[in-house]
């Protein structure tokens, strides 16, 4: 394992490293029912944060060493840099939000140090819109910033993909704001990681509430090595819409819990006390998370053990679905869409890399 690659503002500091390798190094490479590939290398060894895939099958990721937010085509292998977001020095979690029909994204951007952390006060959660052909022009632009990118999926470069970005709100206290999943089309759930609680954003009032801060989603400053409690967030729908699976990891506690959210009232409230899915050492340091499509199992990434990681929310069973230099630093996991991404997992990763596995069906 190569530490000196991993940036200073890595958010799993060098400290922890030499722990992370006597668990990241016994389990063999990738599982045979898994076929891994290298899609994309940044410079630099860029830590990659989060990743989210959008319904096109392209990728968006963010940046921690510099405040980008990055859209790539594993179909193409080219790439766009969609924006930047300037006065911070990181993008962390990426949603998609709103209209079905549309594409709307969100993303939290602030600042952080490794000697100081996340930055209070300069928190801020920003949409970033896609604009395809026929709909651009006739915006207003006074409060908004639009600008066209080129679209990776489209080589010839004869569409035209415009991008909006607006402040949704921003967060003045909070201390390290990382996973990022929309609960409906204006409720915004947010993991505070420094903060150690669950926060909701309304984008409409841009108003936020604690929707939860507990045993589950602190971390123990007299015995933590990193300030991150609840860390990877992702929800899951009912049927209905009218409540939701909250899923998320904490990474003091090697853990995944989940939490019955309301998603339809004027504010998320919590239905019942948390419960454990999952914990321990075949979890140890977990980051972010995806749901399967049914709901019945989860995969979480963990950057120190090389690893991604199935669970079973029913069982609590964890088997590691692939690890090694195949998904090294994994930090983020995202399912591919449609036909191009049918038993696609794609994997953003703290060396640089952006990882595809191939599940052969078990995505
Ligand atoms: C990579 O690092 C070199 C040396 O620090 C620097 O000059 C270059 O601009 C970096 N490239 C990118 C894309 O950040
Ligand atoms: C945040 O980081 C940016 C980029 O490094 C810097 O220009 C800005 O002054 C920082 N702001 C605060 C409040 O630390
Ligand atoms: C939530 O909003 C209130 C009111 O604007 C603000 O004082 C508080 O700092 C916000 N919470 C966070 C975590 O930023």
């Amino acid at each position: 394992m190569h530490l000196p690659t991993l940036p200073s503002l890595s958010l799993l500091p060098l400290l922890l490293l030499p722990h992370a390798s006597a668990h990241g190094t016994p389990h063999p490479s990738p599982a045979p029912q898994t076929t891994t590939k290298t899609l994309f290398t940044f410079p630099n060894s860029t830590w990659l944060e989060n990743i989210h895939v959008t319904p096109h099958n392209t990728l968006l990721v963010s940046v921690i060493e510099t405040p980008e937010l990055h859209l790539l085509d594993p179909a193409t292998g080219s790439r766009s840099l969609v924006t930047t977001f300037q006065g911070k020095s990181v993008v962390m979690g990426i949603t998609e939000y709103g209209d079905e029909n549309e594409e709307n994204y969100a993303v939290l951007t602030g600042n952080y140090s490794q000697a100081g952390g996340g930055v209070q006060g300069t928190w801020e959660v920003w949409g970033v819109k896609f604009l395809r052909d026929a709909h651009i022009r006739p915006y207003d632009t006074d409060h908004d910033q639009v600008q066209e990118i080129q679209d990776p999926s489209d080589p010839s470069k004869k569409r035209r993909l415009a991008i909006r970005k607006s402040l949704l709100g921003t967060l003045p206290t909070a201390k390290l704001p990382n996973g990022f999943a929309a609960l409906n089309e204006h409720t915004l759930l947010i993991s505070e990681s420094t903060g150690g609680k669950l926060l909701s954003l309304d984008i409409r009032s841009k108003s936020n509430t604690t929707v939860l801060a507990d045993d589950t989603t602190v971390w123990d400053p007299k015995t933590a090595t990193l300030p991150i409690g609840i860390n990877g967030l992702k929800v899951f729908k009912s049927r209905d819409s009218s409540s939701a699976w909250v899923y998320y990891t904490n990474t003091f506690l090697d853990a995944v819990y989940r939490v019955r959210v309301s998603a339809a009232g004027p504010q998320p409230k919590v239905q019942a006390k948390p419960q454990l899915v999952a914990k321990g050492e075949i979890l140890d340091t977990p980051d972010d998370l995806a749901v399967s499509v049914d709901g019945k199992s989860l995969l979480v990434a963990r950057p120190l053990g090389n690893a991604i990681e199935r669970v079973h929310v029913e069982t609590g069973k964890v088997e590691t679905v692939v690890s090694g230099a195949a998904v090294e630093g994994a930090t983020s996991v995202s399912l591919g869409r449609g036909e191009k991404g049918k038993g696609w997992v794609y994997v953003s990763s703290s060396v640089g890399k952006v990882f595809g596995v191939k599940l052969n069906g078990k995505a």
